[in-house]
């Protein structure tokens, strides 16, 4: 064989392993995933609650500002008692949200912008108004044991019944209701309105399953499965149900610790049920991965064993929560520490990754850190290997509205679940109706997508600059050995590199706090300033030479560039 030959094919390998390198990052592995919260993302007729057409009619949106893949929170018939989270008919839409055909319109739309879709799943609990959980109540046609029942416990003295044991709901109270009609407790661990499956019970798995496949026949490309560390909860042989020991609870509180109700093993081999079952299905009917999102505040023990155990695979994306507790008191050092503490564990035995700042559980990051750290936040999610998640609104730094109230008593959580603010007209956009479901935070005049797009340096701008740079050869080389590297400079300076080795780098310097910060010697190398928020006194295309000493001003976030 001449030695021109060999070359050629020594340089086609080549070329066929550098491909296989960054081509075998498959969709959810480096996706831009945006959280949908229907009520509240675009009202399309008026009446003040966001709606699926609402959604569609937003689409392109997410093509504009680089998202890659979304997911919706629950879009299911339910009396709302828990916004949606309380599945009255698995199969059915709620009507506020609209029809069957228009959640058909609305994928078929995405598809066609190659965006994926992943649903809100429930598998937990249904609501109490679920036609399996009144049948359940009267007994009817094998319902007795879709959910879990219990007579209690007799006081042998004086006859008196009380709970089968003193586990704590999450909201509050006992975990356990009495039902008159059947004369017997069921289990919620969430609102009593929640009733929770028996997942011990294989029809209410193969129910499950079912309910699965409705959604993947319409072409859904996975689910978000909430609450997968409640499935399933420990009983004893006797059938019994083992008290939390005392002082476990919230802050210490006598009980309520969820020592027996959160993280049995067992919730993890249903996990493993439903990947076969998605896999099967991706088998038989073929097209791109339908991958899983778990939602679970776990240990990252827990969560690594969601993924694989070695001998099983799971759910590909457990969610990672370890931004969503960052406060005003954090700083780049913690991020560190949060940062490390998955992977540390999941990196390290799965090579995946993921970053979640906000959802809609919890206070907004510009709320609970700083409207200041906004843009540097953005830049750590998005620079982090893996999937970064965005919860609508985040790319344009919306905060919580400590004013919203949807109910009596108020929810919680309604501050970080107010309108999306579109732009500067009547109900920022959101709805042209008189009234909204929440009150629109009235910073939307000048907080807005549409003033955003139009300001340089903007939040959305940053955003936007951010999702750009994950299509880049550096981002997507993450798998590979020096493919990225992060680190807290100093306390307050956080700093990630992303390289395509030998051919290109990219590196955040994101400043986390109100001093001036500066470093000697980060590199020999001369870099290009490529994205600069507002705090920023460089202008785009400078150049910095990083053997000598540069400064970050307060807040001051930034990406640099180097290529060979
Ligand atoms: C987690 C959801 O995110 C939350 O909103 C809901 O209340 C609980 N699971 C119960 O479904």
């Amino acid at each position: 064989m001449s030695s021109c030959l060999l070359r050629f094919l020594a340089a086609l390998l080549l070329c066929v392993v550098g491909a296989t390198a960054t081509d075998t990052v498959d969709w959810w592995e480096s996706a831009t995933l945006y959280h949908i919260y229907p009520r509240s993302f675009m009202d399309s007729n008026g009446d003040g609650i966001g709606d699926l057409n609402g959604i569609t009619s937003r689409l392109a949106f997410f093509k504009k500002i680089g998202v890659t893949a979304t997911w919706i929170s629950p879009i299911y018939d339910s009396p709302m008692a828990d916004m949606g989270y309380d599945v009255a008919n698995f199969t059915k839409i709620y009507p506020v949200f609209g029809t069957m055909e228009d959640f058909d319109a609305l994928l078929a739309k995405a598809h066609e912008l190659d965006l994926k879709l992943v649903l809100d799943f429930v598998p937990n609990h249904s609501s109490d108004e679920c036609e399996w959980f009144q049948k359940s109540i009267r007994r009817e046609d094998g319902y007795d044991d879709w959910y879990v029942w219990d007579d209690g416990k007799i006081d042998p003295e004086t006859g008196a019944r009380s709970p089968p044991s003193n586990w704590r709901a999450t909201f509050g109270g006992s975990a356990w209701t009495w039902v008159e009609e059947r004369q017997q407790y069921y289990l919620h661990q969430f609102l009593a309105k929640q009733p929770d499956f028996n997942f011990t019970n294989p029809a209410v798995r193969e129910r499950m399953f079912e309910v699965m496949k409705f959604w993947l026949d319409r072409g859904v490309d996975g689910f978000r499965m909430d609450a997968t560390n409640f499935l399933v909860e420990k009983r004893f042989e006797n059938g019994t149900y083992p008290d939390d020991p005392v002082g476990t609870g919230p802050g210490g509180g006598p009980m309520g610790g969820f020592s027996y109700t959160k993280d049995q093993w067992e919730s993890t081999e249903i996990i493993y049920e439903w990947r076969e079952f998605l896999d099967e299905y991706q088998r038989l009917n073929g097209g791109d991965t339908r991958a899983m999102i778990i939602e679970a505040y776990s240990n990252v023990t827990v969560l690594s064993n969601y993924i694989s155990n070695g001998t099983h695979v799971g759910g590909q994306l457990p969610m990672n929560f370890n931004f969503v507790s960052l406060n005003e008191n954090s700083d780049a050092e913690t991020i560190e520490t949060q940062a490390n503490e998955w992977m540390d564990v999941i990196w390290v035995k799965h090579k995946m990754a993921n970053w979640v700042a906000n959802n809609h559980d919890n206070s907004r990051s510009p709320t609970r850190m700083g409207e200041s750290k906004v843009d540097a936040m953005t830049m750590i999610i998005h620079a982090l290997p893996g999937t970064s998640v965005t919860y609508y609104g985040e790319e344009i730094g919306m905060p919580d509205y400590a004013a919203a109230c949807s109910g009596n008593p108020c929810n919680f959580r309604d501050p970080e679940r107010t309108p999306m603010q579109w732009n500067g007209s009547i109900n920022a956009g959101f709805s042209t109706g008189n009234s909204t479901w929440l009150p629109v935070n009235p910073n939307y005049p000048f907080l807005n997508v549409q003033v955003q797009r139009g300001v340089a340096r903007s939040s959305l701008q940053i955003f936007k600059g951010m999702t750009a740079l994950k299509k880049t050869a550096a981002f997507k080389a993450f798998k590979e050995e020096g493919g990225f590297s992060y680190s807290a400079l100093s306390k307050q300076v956080f700093q990630v590199i992303r390289t395509a080795v030998g051919q290109e780098e990219y590196r955040v310097l994101a400043n986390l706090g109100n001093q001036i910060e500066y470093f000697d010697g980060l590199t020999n190398k001369t870099m290009e300033y490529v994205l600069l928020n507002s705090y920023s006194p460089h202008r785009y295309g400078d150049k910095l030479d990083l053997s000598g000493r540069i400064y970050l001003m307060p807040y001051e976030a930034v990406v640099l560039h180097w290529s060979e």
